[in-house]
């Protein structure tokens, strides 16, 4: 256990918070350990995966608890199926490489987003046309009233874009353990209807992609847009693309003509990005925060100095625009500390 602890190198924004104490834990029974500590003091707790998708806007007056369970283990289902649960510390992407090397099909899409294993399904991580609702079997986790085990099923998690039980009712209840997907082993199912893949797969001269190939298109358009949070701090979309009603779309297509839109049902999905960028704020720097050149949608820490306050007083910012121009409330996909 550690005091006044710098949490700097445990969030993706390189924003420089402290911790009251943290502790990384490598197994359940550690963790549980520390929450028994925690209880007798009552402290606030903050459980930290890879860091990707918070804002740390003060320090933290609690317990800030790293999960560091590590570990990957196949099951065999039959000749074409596999499934595969891995541990909640386990880095996403070198799960995801893990399994492109075994030749196990379904995560492909998901290559090279930020982040652990264990809080995918938080926020049921989605990118170029998969989310892990596609694949997800089930996640243990550790209910925080009674410190029991149990296993949320796909169905139990109510997955939505961006969006699970773990960010609504079960907010501040579970800590996801490990998380089991069923993937392919040989009849893959290619995805590359997300016009980007297609593009960058022409690019690349290929005509029957594997699932390394659609990785690796993946891995281009991502390095090409997104900036790395190695070099640049940033948690990614900072905030969800809106849905609003059609007869709103509507309207705003005869204002904005140009405005895109992705039609489901009555209502339509409208890319923030374009939004941000109408407004004015597409690699715009104020102080020490940007939004990034290529891609409005990410807030970058610009000079590596940047309060979580600054970047939340920014991304407020870019509210307060959008709501002006356009009407449309945008949500924070980051989770605000
Ligand atoms: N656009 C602009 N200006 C910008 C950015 C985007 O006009 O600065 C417009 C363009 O019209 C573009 C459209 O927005 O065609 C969509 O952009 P993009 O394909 O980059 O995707 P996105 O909707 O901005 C979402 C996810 C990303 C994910 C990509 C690819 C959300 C909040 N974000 O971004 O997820 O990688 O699709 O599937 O849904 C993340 O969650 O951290 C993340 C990076």
């Amino acid at each position: 256990m550690q005091e006044n602890f710098s949490l700097k190198a445990h969030n993706t924004f390189g924003v420089d918070a402290k911790a009251r104490y943290f502790i990384e834990v490598h197994s359940t029974e550690e963790l549980i350990e520390a929450l028994n500590y925690s209880k007798t003091d009552t402290l606030p707790l903050l459980f930290l995966g890879g860091g990707s998708n918070i804002l740390l806007t003060k320090d933290f007056e609690g317990l800030a608890i790293k999960l560091n369970l590590k570990g990957i283990h196949e099951d065999l289902i039959n000749d074409n199926e596999v499934l595969v649960t891995a541990k909640a510390g386990e880095n996403w992407h070198e799960f995801v490489a893990f399994c492109l090397e075994k030749n196990y099909g379904g995560l492909e899409n998901l290559s090279l987003i930020p982040g652990n294993v264990g809080t995918s399904p938080m926020q049921n991580i989605g990118a170029y046309g998969t989310e892990i609702k596609d694949t997800f079997v089930s996640c243990t986790v550790l209910n925080l009233e009674n410190l029991q085990l149990e296993t949320f099923n796909l169905e139990q998690c109510r997955f939505g874009y961006r969006d699970s039980i773990f960010k609504k009712e079960g907010k501040g209840k579970y800590v996801i353990l490990d998380v089991a997907f069923k993937l392919t082993r040989k009849d893959h199912h290619i995805k590359t209807e997300y016009g980007a893949i297609q593009s960058e797969l022409e690019h690349l001269e290929i005509e029957k992609p594997t699932i390394q190939d659609i990785s690796r298109a993946v891995i281009n358009i991502r390095q090409s847009k997104l900036p790395d949070p190695k070099e640049i701090g940033n948690a990614g979309s900072f905030f969800k693309n809106p849905t609003i009603p059609l007869p709103q779309f509507e309207e705003l297509k005869e204002k904005f003509p140009q405005i895109p839109g992705y039609t489901s049902g009555d209502f339509v999905k409208v890319p923030a990005g374009w939004l941000i960028e109408q407004c004015g704020w597409k690699g715009k720097q104020i102080g020490n925060v940007a939004s990034h050149k290529l891609q409005a949608l990410v807030i970058i820490n610009a000079t590596g100095n940047a309060t979580g306050k600054e970047i939340f007083d920014f991304s407020a910012m870019i509210i307060d625009s959008v709501n002006e121009k356009f009407g449309i409330e945008l949500e924070r996909e980051v989770n605000i500390i």
